[in-house]
């Protein structure tokens, strides 16, 4: 992967908005600011919008339809699929990637965004059940028909990466990369170098541990995270004020300075921010302009080093469900 010895100049594509924020996972949120963010996010230059159908069981996308309903052709849409929700909103299976479920959600999900296609389709998970050359497949049906333009993978590792780029080509893989989650540098940039795949890099501030945003209560899914729980979060808080100084010191938000690390550190990498409102927006899009040299990166890496953030990115048992961790 690339290692800037030089400056970075970003490209204003190099930052998406991820919307899960805006309905329910998080909290609550504002929908009149939620979609007054996605207008601004438009209107300074970002194209890609992240959601999933089941965030806030198909709120978001409801939202998202509302919001892109005068100016669909602005935008390009990243949809997640498969996870499986129950009405009070309980988790009721990881990864639903049969061939027919696949045709079924994706017709549900266009419905809902009021749209005729979407630009990037994804299992949200890799189902163990289902061979991914099947998932893989199903897709690339819905791209000759015209509902899908490209196929995106999430969470999963090098080998079925391989496998799912073999049956069709993967426009990218989205996988949580952040100064306290690095472990996609290993295994996974390089396959994604050799093959040509972008890498759309989510909880670059780690969901806001990194800019010291706390869960709102039981509702928020952070409550649940191990690095924002008791002691783990105190002794997090270290790293959280190391950022906050190195950034004051270059007279910038710790969010910019989070977000322009991830994108310095190969032009693949893709931000895509969970900002909530036109604030985090507007923090967020200053990363587009800051300037990042291989003295900052390696500054930044030892005032907040990875292996000293306390707690994993997700529960034991989600960990175990993830192709990406094996
Ligand atoms: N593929 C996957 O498995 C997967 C998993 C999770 C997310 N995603 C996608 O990635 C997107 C981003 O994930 P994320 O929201 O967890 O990550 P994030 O961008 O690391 O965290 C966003 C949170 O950080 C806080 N924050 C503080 N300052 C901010 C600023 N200037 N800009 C933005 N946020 C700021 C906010 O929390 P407060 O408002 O509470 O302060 C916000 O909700 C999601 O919306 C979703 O589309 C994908």
């Amino acid at each position: 992967m690339t290692n800037p010895t030089t400056t970075t100049t970003t490209k204003h594509e190099r930052i998406a908005l991820g919307c899960m924020g805006m309905s329910r996972m998080y909290g609550d949120a504002d929908e009149a600011e939620s979609i007054a963010t996605i207008h601004a996010a438009l209107e300074r230059g970002v194209e890609l919008i992240d959601t999933g159908d089941f965030y806030g069981q198909g709120h978001n996308e409801l939202l998202i339809g509302r919001a892109l309903r005068d100016r669909r052709d602005r935008a390009r849409l990243s949809v997640k699929f498969g996870a499986l929700r129950g009405p009070d909103g309980a988790w009721l299976g990881v990864q639903d990637s049969r061939p027919a479920a696949v045709k079924n959600f994706l017709a549900y999900s266009l419905v809902r965004l009021g749209v005729d296609h979407v630009d990037v389709y994804r299992p949200a998970r890799l189902d163990p059940a289902v061979p991914i050359e099947d998932t893989i497949g199903a897709i690339a049906d819905l791209v000759k028909a015209g509902y899908v333009r490209a196929i995106g993978l999430s969470e999963v590792g090098p080998e079925t990466v391989r496998r799912a780029h073999a049956v069709h080509p993967i426009a990218d893989l989205q996988i949580e990369y952040s100064l306290v989650s690095r472990g996609p540098e290993r295994a996974i940039f390089p396959v994604l170098d050799e093959l040509g795949i972008d890498l759309t890099a989510y909880g670059v501030l780690s969901r806001g541990l990194l800019t010291g945003s706390a869960p709102q209560g039981p509702t928020d899914f952070r409550a649940y995270m191990p690095r924002f729980t008791g002691a783990n979060r105190e002794r997090n808080q270290a790293l959280v004020d190391a950022l906050a100084r190195l950034a004051a010191a270059r007279g910038t938000t710790p969010a910019a300075l989070a977000i322009a690390w991830a994108m310095a550190k190969s032009p693949r990498v893709i931000p895509v921010v969970g900002a909530r409102t036109r604030r985090q927006l507007d923090d967020a899009l200053v990363a587009r302009d800051l300037r990042l040299t291989a003295d900052d990166l390696a500054m930044l890496e030892a005032a907040v080093p990875a292996d000293a953030v306390a707690g994993t990115r997700y529960p034991e048992a989600m960990l175990r469900h993830m192709d990406s961790e094996r």
